[in-house]
Parts: structure tokens; C-alpha cells; sequence
């Protein structure tokens, strides 16, 4: 095993679109729970808004290391990650199960954790969260896979 994505004290950003809400502000307390610095990149109200502003400010966090982590958040998790995955070095995972989170740091060595408001129960996502954070990337064959994503 190497080593978990982001450790208490570091800075986890976290973006959503207006579908993502309510989830978010859970989101940033459990994250605050977890000892992490929280980087809001918003939006910050039901205002519609286009999910890719926030999927790109995402990944620049990440690339820039601004932050260690990252949570996206739309209504389906698709749009805001596929916007954040057209970033060099940024691996957004969308996942919607205990499987997919463990396996998105594991074997991807995901370095943002998306998912869909409309699809994935509030309690299931906070759960998902926790799974993702504690979760170590395995490396070895799965370290040259990743360094084949660019
Ligand atoms: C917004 O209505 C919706 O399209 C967006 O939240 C997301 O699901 C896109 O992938």
C-alpha cells in the first residue's frame, strides 16, 4: 500500500454546480470533520450555473496544488467530471457505490471524488466520501497504468 490522497491539515477543494448544493454543505463539514482545510470553489447558490466552470476550477486547484483532493459535485456527477478530467494530472472519479470509491483511489489513484446529487442519496455520499479519504492507492502495476493516463 503507498498512501492516502490527503491527510488532516491539507487542503481538499471542493466544486459543484447548482444541483450540488445542499450536498456540498454537508460535504464541507464532514470534510472539516476529517481535520481538512476546506477550498470552496463554489457555486454558492440555486442559481443555475454551467457545471464545467466549476469541474475546470477544480482541476486547476489540483494542478496548481492548491489542493491535495478534490469533490465535484453536479446533478449526475457526469458533466463536472468529465470537465475536470480534460486537465493533465487530475483523475476524476465518478462513482456511486462502496466499490467504485474504493476502487477509484486503489487502482486510479483518483485525485477527485464526483458524484451525482440526483443520483446518489445524501447519507450514501457522505459515506462514499469517507471511503474515498480513507482509502490507499495499491501502486505497483496499477502505478504504471496511471502514469499511461497522463
Ligand atoms: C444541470 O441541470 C445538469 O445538467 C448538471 O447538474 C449535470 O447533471 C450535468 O452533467
Amino acid at each position: 500500500m503507498t498512501e492516502l490522497i490527503a491527510q488532516a491539515g491539507d487542503t481538499v477543494a471542493i466544486a459543484n454546480d447548482h444541483a450540488g448544493i445542499e450536498l456540498k454543505s454537508m460535504l464541507r463539514q464532514d470534510l472539516e470533520g476529517m481535520g481538512f482545510k476546506v477550498l470552496d470553489l463554489g457555486t454558492a447558490t440555486t442559481d443555475s450555473v454551467d457545471y464545467p466552470d466549476y469541474g475546470h476550477a477544480l482541476a486547476r486547484a489540483i494542478a496548481e496544488k492548491k489542493a491535495k483532493a478534490g469533490i465535484a459535485i453536479c446533478g449526475t456527477g457526469i458533466g463536472i467530471s468529465i470537465a475536470a478530467n480534460r486537465h493533465a494530472g487530475v483523475r476524476a472519479a465518478l462513482v456511486h457505490d462502496d466499490m467504485t470509491a474504493r476502487m477509484a483511489r486503489e487502482h486510479n489513484d483518483a485525485n477527485i471524488i464526483a458524484m451525482g446529487a440526483r443520483i446518489v442519496p445524501p447519507d450514501s455520499a457522505r459515506a462514499l466520501v469517507k471511503t474515498f479519504f480513507a482509502t490507499k492507492f495499491e501502486g505497483g502495476r496499477h502505478a504504471r497504468r496511471v502514469e499511461k493516463l497522463g
